[in-house]
């Protein structure tokens, strides 16, 4: 009988998924990982290398949509290629993405930052001239997989000009797609600027001084993916001096973000606690079930992270 472990910080959490994948997986052991467990399958979100890896170990499946904690440079060297890493591939967490994305286009073109600011001091701003006109507001998407391709199709179905930024070329209806050697072109139309890209050694820091001198000024950065894909310090530099007029942060380079961070106090940043998708149980545990499975029978598995690539 196969072994599959679960590891997270969060025991209640791991007793919930315990029940789940034992009524998925009747045939398989599921168990709690601990350092005496010789697992097959190993489910886990922030992965210690050093310590997971046993003997029979074939795959790490990620709880989540990201995988650069399993792929960072502290455990590459110590995961044997043949151990395979698998991630969730949207898993619900296309629609949750769209919301948070939503509300982050909103914030910026409805002006809130200088509407909530007016109501703290009681102040009836004049509204008798609209910022922009609705759903006119250009959208730039950078990464059009899973999440960004979806995020970037349902923006552009309810009528935003939307452009997109992947490695590759690609072809989404009513999007103007440019691939990564395009990069200039794709920030000039992009007034809001939403990361979906993966943490990969080319796209670590992209979010700099140079990208935002790049985007129309008073452009609004909205951050959903990795903390180490922005340059905090750059941030701060363009909000000082207008290139960027506001941002919308729901991963940070540390988590939870700093008591002392600069980031608590500014108006023009929201602050979010990496929560734009969570992890959906029973879309996870019917994901990852079905993957097994597929191994189990030689058939092809989803999210099967392509480990050269990084993502
Ligand atoms: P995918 O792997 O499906 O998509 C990645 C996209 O990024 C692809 O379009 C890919 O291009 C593009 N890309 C990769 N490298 C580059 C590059 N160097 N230059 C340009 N484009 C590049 O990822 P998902 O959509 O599933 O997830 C994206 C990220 O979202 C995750 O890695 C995770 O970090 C983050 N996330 C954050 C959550 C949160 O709550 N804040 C929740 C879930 C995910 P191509 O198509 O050509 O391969
Ligand atoms: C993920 C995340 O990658 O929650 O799934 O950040």
């Amino acid at each position: 009988m196969k072994n599959i472990a679960i590891y997270h910080p969060d025991k209640h959490y791991v007793a919930q998924l315990l029940d789940k994948f034992q009524v998925a997986l009747p045939n398989h052991q599921c168990i709690a990982w601990t350092s005496d467990i010789e697992a097959d399958y190993l489910l886990t979100w922030r992965p210690d290398a050093k310590t997971f890896l046993t003997e029979g170990l074939k795959i790490m499946f990620a709880l989540g949509a990201g995988i650069d904690a399993f792929l960072s440079a502290e455990h590459t060297d110590e995961l044997p290629s043949h151990i395979k890493i698998v991630r969730l591939e949207e898993a619900g967490m296309g629609k949750q993405m769209l919301e948070f994305a939503l509300y982050a286009i909103l914030h910026f073109s409805r002006d809130m930052t200088r509407l909530n600011q007016a109501q703290k001091q009681k102040q009836w701003l004049d509204t008798s001239t609209p910022k922009r006109l609705p759903l006119s507001t250009p959208i730039g998407v950078m990464g059009l997989g899973q999440l960004g391709g979806f995020v970037a199709q349902s923006l552009a179905k309810i009528g935003y000009p939307v452009s997109g930024y992947s490695r590759n070329p690609k072809q989404i209806a009513y999007v103007d797609c440019y691939r990564a050697s395009e990069l200039n072109s794709f920030l000039a139309h992009s007034e809001v600027l939403i990361n979906l890209l993966p943490l990969t050694e080319e796209t670590t820091g992209i979010l700099n001084s140079q990208t935002f001198n790049q985007l129309p000024r008073g452009a609004y950065i909205v951050n959903l993916a990795r903390g180490k894909h922005l340059v905090e310090a750059d941030l701060l530099k363009a909000l000082a001096n207008g290139q960027v007029s506001g941002a919308f942060l729901d991963v940070f380079v540390v988590e939870p973000l700093p008591q002392k961070h600069p980031f608590w106090h500014d108006d023009r940043i929201i602050v979010t606690p990496h929560l734009a998708a969570i992890t959906l149980q029973d879309e996870a545990v019917k994901q990852i079930s079905q993957n097994i499975l597929a191994y189990e029978d030689n058939r092809p598995m989803t999210g099967l992270v392509n480990r050269t690539r990084g993502y």
